[in-house]
């Protein structure tokens, strides 16, 4: 087989790189790893900023996420005893949207279809050769028959366990990596969200984050230690929990129901550098992780496909290769921005095992001068709702 563009891993990054082409007329097959159901099954992200929201546009899948999504102003931030709201769009006249990474999928893979478009799902063993070379191709196995894709480049969509940065030698390839102490326990929910708005509360007891999905569709998530497994956790337990770390008027109110989905997942920062290798370029969670704190990543990986988009238009429409040379160069500016903002974020509402009473005490100062500080408020707020690009 051959395509322009042979693309590795069906998540976000992937499906929306693909549907972009299609729509410059540039032609792609997906590889991807596991099926349409199993991608679709895993709960993640749900804030979008208006750089993803402008992409979907673009890409022609816009339509339920205007229907369906809801408009975020601003977010209640909650320490201690001491609640504050932080108006995005009074400090930047910008906006999220909460619409689940389930859905933005959901969309991408219909429109894919819908345009004939080329999806290989429970592919095995995928390897990519000759990406420093004009020889560049993709191998892989699906029911124990070998295959192999010839393309001018390949996209690096397979996430942070795939193949794809692995290809790229160590000696050209540099990575800088940090771990959090702990991990979030999410749970969804069929329950009406606690607020109309996120609440991120940092609490004695750890982390909380109140989030949404639908006005019948909560998630939740709590700090939890990184040797706790979800079933050690009850539905019980988990809403005790977080009624202790969300201050006391919200937790009166909050409506409890047997979870739907419960899971954990480590905090890391992580960045490895370039994100190109020849012919290979390396898009979202494949190149870098953030801790959620501040939900970057999804948007992180959608400005790496604008960046690719940009360079790869032009190289096929122009003949001009500036724009895939830089491509490395102008993603990372923007995904060390994000790495800043999510660690910052973290290292601020998280309670650390280490931390001295200096270091509670800078944490408190950090906070009181964020809710008393406009100029404060508008670097964080310009951050959440996402740099430009
Ligand atoms: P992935 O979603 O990981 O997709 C990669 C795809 O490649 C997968 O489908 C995988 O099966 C496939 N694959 C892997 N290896 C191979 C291979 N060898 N061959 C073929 N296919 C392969 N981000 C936010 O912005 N906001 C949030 O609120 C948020 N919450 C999160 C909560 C959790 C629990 C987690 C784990 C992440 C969260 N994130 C959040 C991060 C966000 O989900 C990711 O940044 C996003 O999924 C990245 O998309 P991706 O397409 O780059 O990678
Ligand atoms: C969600 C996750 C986050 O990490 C975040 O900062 C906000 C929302 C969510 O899953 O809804």
């Amino acid at each position: 087989m051959r395509a322009q563009v042979a693309i590795i891993g069906g998540g976000p990054s992937g499906l929306l790189l693909s549907q972009l082409l299609d729509v410059h007329g540039i032609d792609s097959i997906v590889l991807e790893r596991k099926t349409k159901d199993y991608v679709l099954g895993r709960i993640r992200a749900g804030v979008l900023e208006q750089g993803l929201v402008r992409l979907m546009e673009q890409a022609g899948v816009a339509t339920r996420l205007h229907a369906e999504a809801y408009r975020h102003d601003g977010t209640l931030i909650s320490y201690g005893n001491e609640t504050f709201r932080l108006d995005f769009s009074a400090h930047t006249g910008s906006s999220v949207m909460v619409y689940g990474q389930t859905e933005v999928t959901r969309d991408l893979y219909a429109a894919r279809e819908a345009a004939g478009g080329k999806i290989v799902f429970n592919v095995e063993d995928v390897v990519i050769h000759g990406a420093d070379t004009d020889a560049a191709h993709v191998t892989y196995t699906l029911d124990d028959k070998d295959h192999r894709i010839d393309a001018d480049f390949i996209a690096g969509c397979d996430g942070f366990h795939g193949v794809s940065r692995q290809s790229i030698p160590l000696d050209v390839r540099r990575e800088y990596e940090k771990l959090y102490p702990f991990g979030w326990l999410g749970i969804l929910s069929e329950t009406p969200p606690v607020n109309h708005e996120l609440i991120y509360a940092s609490s004695k007891r750890g982390f909380a984050l109140c989030s949404m999905r639908n006005e019948n569709l909560s998630r939740y998530y709590i700090q939890c230690s990184l040797s706790d497994k979800p079933e050690d956790w009850t539905d019980a337990a988990f809403w005790a929990e977080l009624k202790r770390r969300i201050p006391a008027e919200y937790a009166d109110q909050l409506i409890t129901g047997p979870s739907i989905e419960k899971s954990i997942a480590p905090l890391r920062s992580f960045v490895t550098e370039p994100m190109r290798w020849g012919r290979l370029f390396l898009c979202g969670d494949a190149a870098h992780i953030v801790p959620p704190t501040g939900a970057k990543g999804l948007n992180t990986a959608a400005s790496d496909v604008h960046y690719l988009i940009e360079g790869l238009r032009q190289f096929y429409e122009s003949n001009d290769s500036q724009g895939i040379d830089s491509y490395s160069h102008k993603a990372l500016a923007r995904v060390w921005k994000a790495e800043r903002f999510s660690w910052w974020f973290s290292s601020l509402l998280h309670r650390y095992p280490d931390q001295s009473e200096f270091d509670l005490k800078m944490q408190q100062a950090e906070i009181d001068f964020l809710r008393t500080n406009q100029a404060a408020q508008r670097a964080m707020a310009e951050n959440y709702v996402g740099l430009p690009y």
